[in-house]
């Protein structure tokens, strides 16, 4: 695990979870978290993002979940269950902005040959990822906190870089994209997820809608309305959806064009998941009006469950 760690503040490749010889920067290890922010030389970033979560950690387990249930849950999810597919039992995977780390801890789990790591800036979701990820003994799961912008880890490191639903939530999305696109190794995938300002239009509208009477449309929200999901997991999605600080809604064509100047090809978008077959297999990459198509397809999806949260696959252009 120690060559996966890098200084966050000069980069060090000689950094380990002592802290780095270089610079002689020292992280916290109070509870099993590698918390380079706890050193005062660095600052939190987006300091309303992070009050944010550290009083809602997001997404949070469920009462008396373990290593089973977890498993269950995402297995149920065709795109988590074609990400496990798709990447290898051996490889290297970061989880970039993984909150209370379901989805490390799914990676981890499903293959103990991985080595996972997973950072956030949000202490208290790195706190309940790393009694989850004890309690489940999930040796090859290393949780850091750290910012984005700065991860604590090696540049080109990892096989697949997953970030799901965290550029966004930044005042320069593109330079967050960037950067974590900065850990894939040539020839590795970066799986990218992120509202997209198409395929969001109708949660925008219920959000606007929202703010006049001060709490959601339940009727409206297909979330909300749905049976299986008790109070507290709707509360949270009331507070991530409808009360969030700071969100933006990315363009597809403009996150296609950044990676493809930081050096990634197209694999393909998402939704649709394959149902077999890889996530990372090449699809012909669509012309602009054929995007746009696939945009508003998202957009008027009836019952969409991710509020215009979607995938964009790339894979770095060996060198
Ligand atoms: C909506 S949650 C997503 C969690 C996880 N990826 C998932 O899909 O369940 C967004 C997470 O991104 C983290 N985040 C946002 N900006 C960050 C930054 N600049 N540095 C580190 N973490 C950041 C937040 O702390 C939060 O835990």
């Amino acid at each position: 695990m120690i060559d996966l760690l890098a200084c966050p503040e000069c980069r060090s490749a000689a950094a380990n979870a002592e802290g780095c010889p270089d610079c002689e920067l020292r992280p916290s290890q109070a509870g099993g978290v590698i918390d380079w922010l706890a050193n005062e030389r660095l600052d939190v970033p987006e300091p309303d993002v992070n009050r944010f979560y550290e009083a809602r950690p997001f997404p949070g387990y469920a009462e008396g979940d373990d290593a089973s249930s977890l498993l269950d849950r995402c297995r149920r999810s065709g795109f988590l269950t074609a990400l496990d597919r798709s990447i290898p039992p051996d490889a290297k995977v970061l989880d970039a902005g993984c909150g209370t780390g379901q989805i490390s801890a799914f990676l981890a789990l499903s293959s103990l040959s991985r080595e996972v790591v997973g950072v956030d800036a949000c202490s208290a979701s790195l706190a309940a990822a790393a009694n989850f990820r004890d309690r489940t003994r999930a040796e090859n799961l290393t949780l850091c906190r750290g910012d984005l912008f700065s991860l604590p880890v090696a540049e080109q490191g990892f096989d697949v870089v997953n970030c799901r639903g965290v550029v966004h939530h930044n005042a320069d999305w593109q330079a967050a994209t960037r950067s974590v696109a900065r850990h894939v190794k040539p020839g590795g995938v970066l799986v990218l997820g992120f509202y997209e300002n198409i395929a969001r239009l109708p949660h925008r509208i219920r959000r606007r809608l929202a703010a006049k009477r001060r709490r959601p449309f339940t009727i409206l929200d297909p979330v909300l309305r749905r049976s299986d999901l008790d109070e507290e997991k709707k509360l949270t999605w009331i507070e991530d959806q409808y009360r969030h600080p700071l969100e933006w809604c990315l363009p597809f064509p403009q996150v296609v064009k950044l990676l493809d100047d930081c050096g990634f090809d197209w694999v393909r978008s998402v939704p649709p998941t394959p149902a077999q077959g890889g996530l990372f297999d090449p699809t012909p990459r669509p012309s602009a009006f054929g995007l746009a198509l696939r945009r508003w397809g998202w957009a008027l999806t009836p019952g969409d469950q991710d509020a215009g949260l979607v995938g964009y696959v790339a894979k770095r252009r060996a060198r």
